[in-house]
């Protein structure tokens, strides 16, 4: 679903990295070339300004007092909500602030999943689904004595990262959740085809879109999308740590029973029973974490202004070109829709077979690139690329099932975004053949 709006704003990535303070340190001699903004993403001095504002200048608890500040300070969160709303198409009421993508689908799975699925149905998710949108569904399909299944990972040639379009969804499937974008192959999903195809077999299903990885670079129309619920992290849009987002269908949401318990999600608290609160405060218990939510406001607000179809663009010219690059390194295998490995593993237990980086698919990514170096673990890659100021990720990147799918125990993985240039691709790339040396 990658309908984006048009921008004005002309892209210029030196201009934007100016707007982010942290890209001006310096470790030793070198300059920080920050590619793991998979993981999470910097903030530019607009976030910041904005937590700093609210904090200095507005704070107050929220929903509560009739004092101007607690005004001034449910103003600023509610104003923030309706920043989320129109980002993403929904109704004002239908977004509901958390701490992160696993708590959204966690609430899902208690909420929704706890009202509805029983022994013997079946929840469907992917073999590419990171541990947020694993483990809920893992943990209620055993609670529930559940069935689970798992949308198989494609292993042949030029289907490399993609899921298996072959997969029938049992006629028994309650839930399916997939992610709108894989965070280590970087494999985009199209999120119309596979909720009408799951809705199609299997009639009823309640589809949930595991966004952490998707949202950072695509505009969304959510009521379009085919999904019941979507979830994101502000934290990997340049959006504070601590603020996520649940989107749910508000008829889904309303039937809902509350995830949490306690302050402001009551309508009438009674000695021996409760009503809920409207919309959404039903599913926000507590005081909120309203400065983050003003946080992501802001980052939504600055990524809007350059534009995220410019951004992709920007983040899949950096990711072809170091697919390329790194293809051309005798020993260095990638994974992906443009990656050169015949996964090992899986049904047809193919052996490992290198080929051509297939980069015509490269707009159905984004810019997320996972390889590895053959005789060197990820961390060593990892920690060598460190000594230059290379920050990426290695490890399992909290994608266990698809690491074993994939037969490796990690990967490196460099992700880029709006700030990152073509020389921080071309020092990772003499990066590797530096640890390629020390290894050989
Ligand atoms: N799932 C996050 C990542 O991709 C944390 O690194």
């Amino acid at each position: 679903m990658a309908k984006q709006k048009p921008s004005n704003a002309s892209f210029n990535v030196e201009k934007i990295r100016a707007d982010f303070p942290i890209l001006k340190r310096r470790f030793g001699k070198n300059k920080l070339a920050y590619l793991d903004n998979a993981a999470s993403a910097q903030k530019p001095q607009a976030v910041i300004d904005a937590l700093a504002d609210f904090y200095a200048n507005h704070y107050s608890n929220v929903h509560r007092s009739v004092s101007t500040l607690a005004m001034e300070a449910t103003d600023a969160f509610e104003s923030a909500r309706e920043t989320v709303a129109q980002h993403v198409g929904a109704q004002t009421e239908e977004i509901v602030f958390t701490r992160n993508t696993s708590e959204s689908i966690n609430l899902v799975a208690y909420a929704w999943g706890n009202a509805n699925v029983k022994a013997g149905d079946a929840i469907v998710i992917t073999e590419m689904d990171h541990h947020s949108n694993l483990v809920p569904w893992q943990q209620l399909a055993l609670l529930k004595k559940a069935e689970l299944h798992y949308i198989p990972v494609e292993d042949a040639g030029e289907q490399n990262g993609q899921l298996d379009a072959d997969f029938e969804f049992p006629e028994n499937t309650k839930l399916f959740a997939f992610p709108h974008v894989s965070n280590v192959l970087g494999t985009v999903n199209d999120i119309k085809g596979w909720s009408q195809k799951a809705k199609f077999e299997a009639p009823g299903t309640t589809v949930v879109v595991d966004g952490a990885a998707g949202a950072p670079h695509f505009q969304l129309d959510l009521p379009a999308s085919g999904a019941d619920f979507y979830a994101f992290s502000g934290h990997k849009m340049c959006g504070p740590m601590g603020s996520g987002v649940l989107w749910g269908k508000k008829e889904i949401l309303q039937e809902m029973p509350p995830f949490l318990f306690g302050g402001s999600m009551i309508s009438k608290v009674e000695k021996e029973k409760t009503t809920w609160a409207d919309l959404p405060a039903k599913f926000e218990a507590g005081t909120p974490n309203a400065a983050d939510a003003v946080g992501l406001a802001a980052a939504i607000n600055y990524l809007n202004k350059i534009g995220l179809k410019k951004i992709h663009d920007h983040e899949i010219k950096l990711a072809d070109y170091a697919c390329e690059e790194l293809a051309k390194i005798n020993g260095v295998t990638l994974y992906g829709p443009n990656g050169n490995a015949s996964y090992a593993t899986g049904k047809n237990g193919k052996d490992h077979v290198a080929k051509k980086p297939n980069v015509e698919k490269a707009q159905n990514r984004v810019g997320i690139v996972a390889f590895n170096l053959d005789g060197v673990h990820a961390h060593d890659l990892g920690s060598i690329l460190d000594q230059d100021a290379i920050a990426i990720r290695s490890g399992h990147h909290c994608a266990q099932a698809l690491m074993e799918r994939l037969n490796v125990a990690a990967t490196a993985r460099a992700s880029f975004y709006l700030y990152n240039t073509q020389e921080e691709v071309d020092r990772l790339v003499q990066g590797v053949k530096r640890v390629k040396k020390i290894f050989s």
